[in-house]
């Protein structure tokens, strides 16, 4: 016994001495052991004000009831809140949607009343152009980019699986197509600045496009469920920034994905190679569309609308350029950003979405464009506010995510995710269980259509897509207060050519769903 005290003192005493000489910490060398409570306190508190302090609508990026939205959908528990809102309706900024007095009832032998979860795009990617693969989305909704290398392959394999349930593309997110994306899924292949799984590195050290390895390595492993590529000029949360892949998460099987070096560092820089301004890339992307047949599109952050208002002109005298535009807000997620990027750069989803499409509306060419939306829409009311802005379907990075276990600890740069989403670390991500998570992914898709479809008919429509901009009002504060949103952003959208729900069940276009 008295030796064991013994022991602990001595360790103490070199435990303070430690501290006392040690140069690099200030606090610690002032208060030896006593500082390093400090630290402690510092990574205990984010928890302990998660799950003890917070209210229900506190938190960012997702507050409680957001989230507990989300896993009771997943889960399909009950997902309703008694005796009424607890959000304070008063709060500028807050969204009505206005119901009208009579709502939309369908008619005997509409889709809607078979299957209340039918919500596909109400365009189609391609068509305008005359591309040789058009592709309707079968769902409003589907999987942002995040690349297989951020997410875990267990997380991977849930969502492509449980979007192949759902009818949902999977996007592959700059890492290049692996095996966890070719599950039953449709895909979108994701362009990034790196060229991953579809480029070489040049003598040069830079990464170049090359079309042949992104047939080896894309178009030829997946035939046919590849249905549009995405070349992705920026994202909300660091645009302008490039990234690394550090040599210890580039492993011999991500490397071979990507077709890069193992256990090297790789680099994606801040700009592409394959293009410059927008003349070339429009160019780039007409290449690209002939080549493979497939729509192409672009996605990009919103700052500077200069390069957009050259964009739209080119689109409109020469008929070419961008299938579909997905404009991601700032509010949007990463797997790492610095937080002076992710904070201030790039204009936040409703600013960024409304200025770029009054642009192209200007250019009179919004009816060939299919426009997509991403920044926190996994949510029935943000998808109507967007679409009645004039998006045509959204994409969901975060809420996929929680939908599959994600407890918003926000430690995915540290790769230390406890519920095994974002890490490469076995021993978190074998908690994951794909089957069971698909399901779950499945499960909150459909409510998140079915409830978006539901408040659609409340307002006395069949589609979102014809949502106008009286539909919705926004709060500007107390005095009893609100606007329309076409006051608050001085626009109304353009109704799109919206053909019934019925007549695109028959789309030979329509993405698939995996029927049991
Ligand atoms: C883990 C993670 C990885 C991501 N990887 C990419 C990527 O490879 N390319 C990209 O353009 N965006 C990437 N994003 C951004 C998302 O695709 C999406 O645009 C953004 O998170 C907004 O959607 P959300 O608010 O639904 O999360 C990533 C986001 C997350 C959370
Ligand atoms: S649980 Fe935490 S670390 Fe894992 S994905 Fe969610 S926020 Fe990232």
């Amino acid at each position: 016994m008295n030796y064991t005290i013994i022991v602990i003192l001595g360790l103490l005493l070199f435990w303070f001495l430690y501290d006392l000489f040690q140069k690099k910490n200030a606090v610690i060398r002032n208060f030896p052991i006593v500082g390093r409570l400090r630290y402690f306190f510092i990574k205990l508190g984010p928890p302990i004000r998660q799950y003890l302090i917070a209210s229900n609508r506190d938190e960012l990026p997702f507050n409680r009831s957001q989230r507990n939205w989300i896993d009771d959908s997943s889960k399909l528990v009950n997902n309703y809140e008694g005796f009424g809102t607890d959000k304070d309706l008063y709060n500028p900024g807050h969204v009505f949607i206005n119901p009208k007095m009579f709502p939309y009832v369908p008619p005997s032998g509409h889709v809607s009343n078979d299957d209340p979860y039918f919500l596909p795009c109400a365009k189609v990617f391609g068509l305008s152009k005359g591309r040789k693969n058009p592709f309707r989305p079968y769902s409003i909704v589907n999987i942002s980019a995040m690349s297989y290398g951020s997410l875990s392959k267990t997380a991977q394999s849930a969502l492509n699986k449980g979007a192949a349930l759902a009818g949902c593309y999977h996007n592959t997110g700059e890492g290049g197509l692996s095996p966890y994306h070719q599950l039953g899924a449709d895909v979108v292949f994701h362009i990034g600045t790196g060229y991953f799984g579809c480029g070489i590195t040049g003598a040069d050290g830079k990464r170049y496009f090359d079309f042949d390895t992104f047939k080896k390595l894309a178009l030829d492993k997946y035939p046919g469920k590849i249905r549009a590529i995405e070349v992705k000029l920026s994202q909300g949360a660091k645009p302008g920034k490039g990234g690394v892949l550090p040599a210890k998460k580039n492993t011999k099987e991500i490397a071979a994905i990507r077709g890069v070096e193992p256990h090297t560092d790789v680099l994606s820089p801040n700009h592409h190679t394959a293009f410059s301004d927008v003349r070339t890339m429009v160019d780039f992307i007409e290449d690209l569309a002939n080549k493979t047949g497939l729509p192409v599109g672009i996605k990009s952050a919103v700052g500077h609308l200069g390069y957009w208002k050259e964009l739209a002109q080119i689109m409109k005298d020469e008929k070419k350029g961008p299938d579909f535009i997905v404009i991601d807000g700032g509010e949007g997620g990463t797997g790492a950003a610095p937080p002076s990027f992710a904070d201030h750069v790039a204009l936040p989803l409703v600013f960024g979405f409304s200025q770029v499409y009054q642009i192209f509306q200007k250019a009179g060419i919004t009816k060939d464009i299919v426009f997509g939306a991403s920044g926190k829409l996994g949510f029935p009311a943000e998808i109507l506010k967007i679409l009645t802005m004039g998006a045509d379907f959204i994409n969901i990075a975060r809420e996929a995510m929680m939908s599959i276990g994600c407890i918003q600890s926000q430690e995915c740069h540290t790769d230390h995710c406890p519920v095994g989403v974002a890490t490469q670390n076995p021993r978190y991500y074998r908690g994951l269980d794909p089957t069971l998570k698909s399901v779950r992914f499945a499960n909150y898709i459909n409510t998140l259509r079915k409830e978006t479809l539901q408040m659609t008919h409340a307002c006395g429509y069949e589609h979102p897509t014809q949502m106008m901009m009286e539909d919705i009002d926004i709060s500007c504060g107390d005095n009893n207060k609100t606007i329309t949103a076409l006051e608050a952003y001085g626009y109304e959208n353009t109704p799109d050519d919206f053909e019934g729900l019925n007549s695109i069940r028959n789309c030979p276009y329509l993405g698939e769903i995996k029927t049991a």
